[in-house]
């Protein structure tokens, strides 16, 4: 019997303002490096680039516009249907800046990802940039990561590292640390279309072998 190959993966991303790593991920599609389609783009504000360079790639978008709801629970809800709209695989949030609800977060348990600017578990939270600079740190990085419903705090899956340059302020070291976020978002992206990597009781696992807590590790 002929065996029919699986459908793309179908991806919707989260975003809250420019969108450059829902771009990457996208091009990474658009070029079959991920096998996979984002099949929409939605973002809690009405205005960000990220929704402009979605339309510009003609890509669905929506806005679930959280100042439109009184309490936490009836966004998430409500962003919870406009997700499910689109019966995705895989639920990437790209510079997501709001803080779901624990109901949200199991519903997505094992299929849901998040990109944070630091190398986890250091420096969660925001100002990532500053506090590693604040604190003298010689090394910095991103980490994608499962999301759990302690903030930031889900089973690592990659982490790219950065050095820390003497002279580096704020600017300097938040583009280092993107240009990485733009490779290894792409990376785990692929990883988890092909099936590659898992979340079993809060562990991350890739071909089946558990990860180091760090995730693996990309050394610049
Ligand atoms: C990135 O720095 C990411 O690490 C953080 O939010 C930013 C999103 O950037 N979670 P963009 O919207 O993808 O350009």
């Amino acid at each position: 019997m002929k065996s029919e190959k699986a459908e793309p993966a179908r991806i919707v991303v989260l975003v809250s303002g420019s969108g450059s790593n829902m771009q990457v991920i996208a091009e990474a599609c658009a070029k079959n490096e991920i096998d996979g389609d984002i099949t929409a783009v939605i973002s809690n504000r009405p205005d960000v680039m990220g929704l402009q360079r979605a339309k510009e790639l003609g890509i669905a978008t929506d806005v679930v516009d959280h100042t439109q709801f009184p309490t936490r629970e009836e966004f998430d809800a409500n962003l919870i249907r406009a997700i499910d709209e689109h019966t995705p695989d895989l639920i990437v949030l790209a510079g997501f800046m709001r803080i779901l609800t624990s109901d949200f977060v199991r519903r997505y348990k094992g299929k849901m990802l998040n990109i944070h600017p630091s190398l986890l578990p250091k420096y969660k939270g925001l100002n990532t940039h500053q506090r590693a600079l604040d604190a003298g740190d010689k090394e910095a990085g991103v980490t994608v990561h499962f999301v759990s419903e302690d903030l930031d705090g889900g089973a690592n899956i990659i982490q790219a590292i950065v050095p820390v340059l003497d002279d580096d302020d704020e600017g300097t070291l938040r583009s280092r640390v993107q240009t990485q976020e733009h490779v290894i978002y792409p990376i785990a992206v692929k990883w988890f279309v092909e099936g590659r990597i898992s979340l079993n009781k809060g562990d991350a696992y890739f071909d089946g072998q558990p990860l180091p807590d760090t995730g693996l590790k990309l050394t610049q």
